[in-house]
């Protein structure tokens, strides 16, 4: 087992953790594993290589070799794959859907197993996922299950969009986010659920400051931060 610390951060997509695991590693110094690019980089390399979304060998394949890198450039990740920018890409919600029928295949999920461990590196990490605490660091000291209400999460998303000039509904975007909770709760493999020793923490009402706050105050707990 390694000694190097890991924060997990799991729960639905728009619950904030994006943001909260760039932020808590920007203040630790540590790495960040954002481990939903791992599988909508291979939605988005089936896409391309025009491999089925329910052909499980064929994705795994894709995983097991995926061609990718991870440009840290200030506040944002430049991603590349196979050479490419595709930072743009993987964030459409054409890609966060792919990504979340690939991820429901098991020999997928294996393939990209020791991708995301080899995230952990000294001084520490910070990882962003569904099954973080669960399944790929079991073992990390903190581990936070971020929630936020589906309408919520929808109307965070929909801001996004629109600051991003892209034009969205937003009773179709709930839909989806909807659909997307369901098919990542009910997968057979690595369910979307928080882990038995997760804290439980509902976003809906909080800031994003006041999130880190809280990270922050069970980080010092665990003598993992300094309070200052
Ligand atoms: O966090 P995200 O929206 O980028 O994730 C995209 C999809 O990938 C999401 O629908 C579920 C899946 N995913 C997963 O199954 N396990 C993870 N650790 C991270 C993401």
């Amino acid at each position: 087992m390694s000694e190097t610390p890991v924060v997990t951060l799991d729960g639905p997509g728009g619950a904030g953790k994006g943001t909260i695991s760039r932020l808590i590693a920007e203040r630790l110094g540590w790495h960040l594993l954002d481990s939903g690019a791992l599988y909508r980089l291979t939605a988005l390399a089936a896409l391309r290589h025009g491999v089925a979304l329910d052909d499980a060998a064929g994705l795994a394949e894709l995983a097991r070799n995926l061609d990718v890198a991870f440009l840290a450039e200030g506040e944002t990740t430049r991603v590349l794959l196979e050479g490419d920018d595709v930072s743009r890409a993987i964030r459409t919600e054409q890609a966060g859907d792919a990504a979340s029928q690939v991820a429901a295949v098991p020999a997928v999920r294996e393939a990209l197993l020791k991708r995301q461990r080899d995230f952990l590196q000294p001084p520490g990490l910070v990882a962003d996922g569904r099954d973080m605490g669960t399944v790929v660091f079991p073992e990390a000291p903190l581990k936070v299950f971020l929630t936020a209400t589906a309408e919520e999460r929808a109307r965070r998303r929909y801001l996004q969009l629109q600051e991003g000039g892209v034009d969205a509904s937003l009773s179709s975007l709930l839909k989806e986010i909807q659909a997307r909770d369901a098919r990542d709760m009910q997968r057979s493999v690595a369910p979307l659920k928080p882990a038995d020793d997760a804290i439980m923490l509902d976003t809906t009402r909080l800031t994003i400051p006041e999130v880190v706050d809280r990270l922050t105050e069970w980080l010092t707990e665990r003598g993992l931060a300094s309070a200052t």
